[in-house]
């Protein structure tokens, strides 16, 4: 059956802020923390901020495909200034009724043993008991000249707009030929919901464009936007199918209708010792009698999932292959149907771990009818990832003595409208657990969290599909957790109502 659109919510892009279901378009960005001083000054400042709203980057979006189509190189201005409160910020500006005993009300420090993080107490960045964190202001742009001046331009001064700066995280896209790569190599952002909901009468936020009506490009299932979105229907996690709408997604109060929550971690990624640590695991398992012999671009591949430009390792399981990696059709065009056993990906693999798709548990022989259910299951576990690189390209004397010394990492974020049951349930019960999505499948060898600077990592076996030949090696942990908060991205007009 065609996808009827008129099923689907229309959306007020203008009222929407635009990091949410578009995405602030960035090849630099600061995320500026901040306490409100003068409530009062800053409700007066906030009617006024010039916030990028969701038909801002869709236009945005529009004018830099248009000027590609040209065949134009040049760099467009794509200025964006959303804004984030934390439950306290919210307080501060008079918002009343909210939780203090929820997830949000108790923030990101309150969960750190549940999540197996490190101590607050020794987190670098917005460790609790520092100065008041109230809200976060994210501006990008296409330079970090841009950034500054839009800074200059709508947000200062501070004193005299009621706000107080408290620290800023700097993002900065890798370079050509790596940007768009995290900084261990592997292209990043490639896979995001779908989501269903129109952005006009007649056109769909994420169009189909494949054979399949319930997906936007091929393997990218369009899930309901009350996952992202507060105020509009939601995945139903015990539906038998998926595509099934479930209720709304009510706001915990009416002033958070059209906005979400925003997680923010900062991620340090110690890349030379991830390097050397690969390839020293992949030389350990070459078996010279076998015919499937280990490598280390292999194994890095088996950690994530997929290969260093994207290809997914369902589809390109001997070697990477530009014909499905990042910027391809078939990108996400992959279940785990065929791969049950874990012998192409592992079950480990951190996409695995973070979106197992149709993955049942703990079966790897399910009857028909449940893999359905399990994914519509999944469906409820989602998000929006708006994540960004931070720190300065490897230095040679990093590369040759396999050590960091420079700073950098992934400052992570994402959006979701129940950061238990999304963000939390993913990096609770599938990423930091061993036993997910079977037995024995390790933690993610990325970001598995927890007192175990040693993670085991039980890799596929690709070539000879021998269970046996598995292989099965330690490594280190390569991603330190260094602080993070949650936060709420309101609706523009909620913004301007503060008093
Ligand atoms: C430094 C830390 C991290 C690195 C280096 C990293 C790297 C990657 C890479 C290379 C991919 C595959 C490309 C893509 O689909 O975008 C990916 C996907 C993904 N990551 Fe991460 N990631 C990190 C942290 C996290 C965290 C903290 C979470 C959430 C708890 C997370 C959740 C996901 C999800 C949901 C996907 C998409 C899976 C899919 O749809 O196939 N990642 N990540």
């Amino acid at each position: 059956m065609a996808r009827d659109l008129t099923a689907e919510p229309l959306f007020p892009t203008d009222e929407i802020q635009g990091d949410i279901l578009v995405g602030l378009l960035k090849k630099s960005e600061k995320l500026v923390f901040f306490r409100i001083v003068d409530s009062a000054a800053f409700a007066a400042f906030l009617h006024d901020l010039q916030i990028t709203s969701m038909q801002d980057c869709l236009d945005q979006r529009a004018a830099v495909a248009a000027s590609k189509a040209t065949g134009s190189t040049a760099l467009l201005s794509t200025p964006g200034l959303n804004v984030a409160f934390t439950q306290a910020g919210l307080a501060a500006l008079g918002v009343g009724g909210l939780d203090s005993d929820s997830t949000f009300g108790k923030g990101m420090a309150a969960s750190a043993t549940d999540l197996a993080d490190p101590d607050p107490a020794t987190w670098k960045v917005l460790r609790p008991g520092g100065d008041p964190v109230h809200g976060v202001f994210l501006v990008a742009g296409a330079t970090e000249a841009e950034v500054d001046n839009t800074i200059a331009l709508r947000l200062a001064p501070a004193g005299a707009n009621g706000w107080d700066h408290v620290a800023t995280e700097v993002g900065t896209v890798r370079p050509e030929p790596v940007a768009g790569h995290e900084h261990f190599g592997y292209a990043d952002g490639v896979s995001q919901p779908a989501v269903r909901g129109r952005i006009a009468p007649g056109a769909a936020l994420d169009p189909t464009v494949g054979p399949d009506p319930d997906q936007a490009e091929p393997g990218r299932d369009l899930l309901w936007p009350g996952e992202f979105l507060f105020g509009y229907p939601a995945q139903d996690p015990a539906a038998a199918d998926l595509t099934i709408k479930g209720p709304v997604q009510e706001p915990p109060i009416p002033l958070m209708a059209n906005g979400a929550f925003l997680v923010f971690r900062r991620l340090a990624q110690r890349v030379p010792e991830f390097d050397l640590s690969v390839k020293e695991a992949a030389a350990s398992q070459i078996d010279p009698a076998a015919s499937d012999p280990a490598s280390a671009d292999l194994l890095g591949a088996q950690m994530v999932g997929r290969w260093k430009s994207g290809a997914a390792l369902i589809n390109a399981p001997r070697a990477d292959d530009p014909s499905t990696a990042d910027g391809t059709p078939d990108v996400n065009a992959f279940e785990f149907d065929g791969d049950r056993e874990g012998l192409v990906c592992p079950w480990g693999a951190h996409i695995r771990k973070a979106y197992p798709r149709d993955d049942v548990r703990h079966d790897v022989d399910p009857a028909p009818g449940d893999v359905p259910r399990a994914e519509a299951f999944t469906q409820t576990h989602r998000m929006m990832r708006r994540g960004i690189a931070f720190g300065p390209e490897l230095k040679q004397e990093e590369a040759l003595t396999g050590t960091t010394t420079e700073e950098r990492g992934l400052l992570f974020a994402c959006y979701v409208t129940d950061l238990f049951d999304q963000f939390e349930f993913v990096q609770r019960f599938w990423i930091n657990d061993a036993d997910f999505v079977q037995p024995e499948s390790g933690v993610d060898p990325l970001i598995g969290q927890g007192a175990n600077d040693v993670l085991p990592f039980r890799g596929a076996a690709p070539f000879s599909k021998n269970l046996g030949r598995k292989p099965n090696v330690n490594l280190n942990r390569f991603v330190h957790m260094e602080g993070g908060e949650y936060f709420f991205a309101p609706s523009i007009p909620a913004i301007r109502s503060f008093k």
